[in-house]
């Protein structure tokens, strides 16, 4: 037998890399996706609501026990979606008849797309996974009466990318129309805490903010830390780019909250007598376990020309 001078080495076998699982419920009404590492992210159709997101078994989002899932409500607890306006709209002017916070998270949003990044190597596929979920909404796919209250073509992709430990959130928000429109939008993150009496949030020192608890008064934040020991309901404004903002729990980071293109955030806790006046808020001493850090684009309105888009991006890393 001849010996062949230049034989050719094995072709590696390379290894089936763990890859990001994702699914469809049976009843078409949740996106679930997980990773090799872990984490976990589901989300309704309804109203594009993230209602769970798991690091290592640890629920990182508040859902309240009496939160409604069958799209008949806004969910009380994860992540509903502010847009196109934030509270109240105004009393007057066509958009008075918009509900509370818009009609983005009473509408049922189409699952676009799933797209997942992977490395190379066994070893690093554990850590840096990730897997991006896209979602859409237009005025093509709109109820007739939220047409009615806000009539504009438009389309919004939201993007929820799962990462080890860290979970991020995108609007994008594009005017489909001949003419301009304006708007507000932010998302309303109920995050979970052991206990409120231990939290206190960084990052917000010399910020202003508008205090809904006191008749909407314009206020300067003076404490390095914000403590929550009664209802608090603040909207801070102008905030320093990609400056992050730190919920501590009981003095130790827990989630660290970045911002792209988002200058505004609200801080949220009803406390015992808003709580007590929800009837989809449960148990009653449950504010004990939330707290509300929402980002977005609240103060005034975002103008879109015809054609263009706005993009927001907020970013929560859980720090366990
Ligand atoms: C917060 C607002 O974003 O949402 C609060 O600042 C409001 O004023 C809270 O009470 C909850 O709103 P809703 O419509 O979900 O009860």
């Amino acid at each position: 037998m001849v010996d062949r001078a230049n034989k050719p080495s094995a072709i590696p076998v390379s290894p089936t890399l763990p890859s990001p699982h994702v699914f469809c419920t049976a009843d078409n009404s949740r996106v679930v996706a997980s990773l090799p590492s872990g984490e976990s992210v589901e989300v309704l159709l309804h109203g594009a609501t993230v209602v769970s997101w798991k690091c290592a078994e640890t629920e990182n989002l508040f859902v309240s026990e009496k939160a409604v899932l069958d799209g008949s409500k806004p969910v009380r607890g994860g992540i509903p979606l502010v847009f196109p306006v934030f509270g109240p709209p105004p009393s007057s002017g066509p958009l008075a008849s918009l509900p509370q916070h818009g009609f983005a998270r009473s509408s049922r949003w189409e699952f676009l797309d799933r797209s997942s990044s992977e490395s190379s190597t066994l070893t690093s596929a554990a850590t840096d996974n990730s897997v991006k979920l896209d979602f859409g909404l237009s005025s093509s796919n709109m109820s007739p009466e939220a047409l009615r209250a806000w009539p504009h073509k438009f389309s919004l992709i939201y993007s929820v990318t799962l990462s080890k430990n860290s979970l991020e959130t995108m609007m994008l928000v594009r005017n489909e129309s001949d003419v301009s429109f304006e708007f507000q939008m932010l998302m309303h993150t109920y995050l979970r805490v052991k206990d409120i009496g231990q939290v206190a949030i960084s990052g917000l020192n010399g910020s202003s903010y508008i205090d809904k608890v006191k008749s909407a008064s314009k206020e300067t934040q003076s404490q390095s830390e914000l403590a929550i020991t009664s209802e608090t309901d603040r909207v801070y404004t102008g905030l320093t780019p990609h400056k992050p903002i730190v919920v501590l729990e009981a003095g130790n980071p827990r989630f660290e909250v970045t911002r792209d293109n988002l200058e505004d955030l609200v801080v949220w806790n009803p406390w015992i007598e808003k709580a007590a006046g929800m009837s989809d808020f449960a148990p009653r001493d449950a504010y004990k376990q939330m707290i509300c850090i929402e980002a977005g684009a609240v103060n005034g309105w975002q103008k879109l020309e015809p054609g263009d888009t706005f993009e927001g991006v907020s970013s929560i890393k859980s720090v366990l």
